[in-house]
């Protein structure tokens, strides 16, 4: 896998995966920072999804991943900050093709959606997945 530092965040609806998917992280080595949330309180998934956004477009981080109840919430607030093409991933085709088409720099995934197996195979996949470039990096040009 290349070698990546990871930016990680979730809100209450998120939190059981977000703690799996770190136990992921450490059981293959890959750098991370958990911006939170740390418990199941209720809290705001745009201040997570501010903070790890901004961390990926700042270069302190090369990919994000972000976990609410759906994943949407998460989805919708990262890719508010500009740089940021955040994807809501529910299976392993569309985990591979956000990297390898859409160059996406953070993963949204539904902690109340998607079970655990299929989270982490998702997560895995996305993380070991390049960015094919060409006629798809002219496409990702076309949003500026
Ligand atoms: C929190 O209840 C829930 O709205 C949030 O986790 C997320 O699903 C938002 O999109």
């Amino acid at each position: 896998m290349e070698k990546l530092k990871i930016a990680i965040g979730c809100d209450h609806g998120g939190y059981l995966l977000k703690e799996k998917i770190i136990q992921y992280l450490d059981a293959v080595g890959v750098e991370y920072k958990d911006f939170g949330t740390y418990t199941k309180e209720s809290t705001d998934y745009p201040v997570i999804a501010k903070a790890v956004s901004k961390a990926i477009v700042s270069h302190e981080f090369d990919r994000g991943i972000l976990v609410c109840g759906t994943g949407l919430g998460m989805s919708i607030a990262a890719n508010k900050i500009k740089g940021i093409r955040a994807v809501c991933v529910e299976n392993t085709y569309s985990a591979r093709v956000s990297r390898a088409h859409n160059n996406a720099n953070i993963l949204c995934l539904g902690g109340r959606v998607i079970g655990d197996y299929l989270a982490l195979d998702i997560v895995d996949i996305w993380l070991k997945t390049g960015f094919e470039g060409g006629r798809h990096k002219l496409r990702l040009d076309m949003f500026e």
